[in-house]
């Protein structure tokens, strides 16, 4: 049988449960190409999977990765419009942390014109994270505000690109002034050091009490109330993060008086047809802007994929502005 190389979790745990291990190649199955993977990224879902706290939904690969870029060497049946040797992205339900991947064709992306190869894999999990909640889910229009919490993540800094391109005024939330100096660079309007201020505080005297029109929040219930009461009338409050927990009580009267609207979302449990939708949107919105320059892909740092643990121990160490890219 052939085989490759992938990161494995054999015990659930810290970053050193992560192995570099021989495993089977990957099989493209019907509408399926097997990419040659360059680099893959680390996101935050790949620390819980490590844990043990997120499985791989059911029929994804075992390994942790969850986008990745590369070279199609192999297409399954029925694939046309792709042929062996594209350079592509993928947003992936599993399985970039390894030297090939299988990956359903609605989840592939050209790779952006003036974009590495390395540089690309660090665009599918933000890119169709971000598009999908700010424009198909909260419908975020250029005259409006919103308020990003971590402003500096891999999520934050793809997320107040695209909102600035679009003509919206941006708020983001960080924990230094350094990540917040990072976020202005990127173009946020205001920045809020939520260490050193209430953020709901901060975003009433920065919109002269109005409010926000969209919030996307990363900490759950521990932001819950703050949120609701930082949007404006008809505001969308878009939950894509637990960080600060799962359980919290919602003022209803709080969001009937607003007229406003709290939704959550996740995407790598989401069947292929929504995926496929995003990515074309992605594909149709976002790239036109990536090649013509206004929106970057923001790396921390490149790492060998065999030392992913590394990555990981970043972070959770919360240092990093942007994405870690694991090269293979
Ligand atoms: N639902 C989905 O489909 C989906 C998809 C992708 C990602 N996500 C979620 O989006 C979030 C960001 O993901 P990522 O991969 O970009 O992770 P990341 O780069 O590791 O970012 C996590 C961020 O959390 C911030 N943070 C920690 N405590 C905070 C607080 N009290 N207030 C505000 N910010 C705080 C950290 O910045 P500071 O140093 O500034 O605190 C850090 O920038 C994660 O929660 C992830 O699970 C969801």
């Amino acid at each position: 049988m052939a085989g490759m190389r992938a990161i494995t979790v054999p015990q659930p745990g810290g970053p050193e449960a992560l192995t570099w291990a021989e495993v089977p190649d990957p099989v493209p199955g019907e509408g399926e190409v097997l990419v040659e993977v360059v680099a893959t990224a680390v996101n935050r879902a790949d620390l819980l999977q490590r844990q043990g706290f997120y499985d791989p939904p059911p029929g994804a690969s075992p390994y942790p990765g969850l986008e990745c870029s590369g070279r199609i060497v192999a297409l399954g049946a029925g694939v046309s419009g792709w042929g062996v040797g594209d350079e592509v992205c993928a947003l992936l339900a599993g399985g970039g942390y390894a030297e090939r991947v299988a990956v359903p064709v609605g989840q592939l992306l050209p790779v952006p014109k003036g974009v590495s190869l390395e540089e690309a894999a660090a665009l599918p999990e933000v890119t169709a994270t971000v598009w999908s909640n700010l424009f198909m889910v909260a419908h975020l229009r250029p005259t409006e505000t919103v308020l990003l919490h971590g402003g500096a993540s891999g999520i934050g800094t793809m997320a107040i690109q695209l909102a600035k391109a679009v003509g919206a005024r941006v708020l983001v939330t960080a924990g230094s002034a350094e990540k917040l100096a990072r976020c202005a660079e990127l173009g946020a309007d205001v920045g809020i050091n939520y260490r050193e201020q209430d953020f709901a505080e901060a975003v009433r005297e920065a919109t002269g009490g109005a409010g926000v029109d969209v919030v996307l929040d990363i900490m759950g219930a521990k932001y819950l109330e703050r949120n609701v009461a930082s949007l404006a009338l008809n505001g969308r409050l878009v939950v894509i993060g637990l960080q600060g927990g799962v359980k919290a009580e919602l003022n209803l009267g709080a969001l009937l008086a607003k007229r406003a609207a709290v939704v959550a979302t996740s995407l790598r449990g989401r069947p292929l047809a929504e995926k496929a939708a995003i990515v074309a949107g992605v594909r149709e919105h976002v790239w036109p802007l990536i090649e013509g320059g206004v929106v970057r892909p923001v790396v921390h740092q490149v790492l060998p994929l065999a030392e992913a643990g590394a990555g990981h121990r970043l972070l959770e160490s919360g240092a990093q502005v942007g994405k870690v890219v694991l090269r293979v």
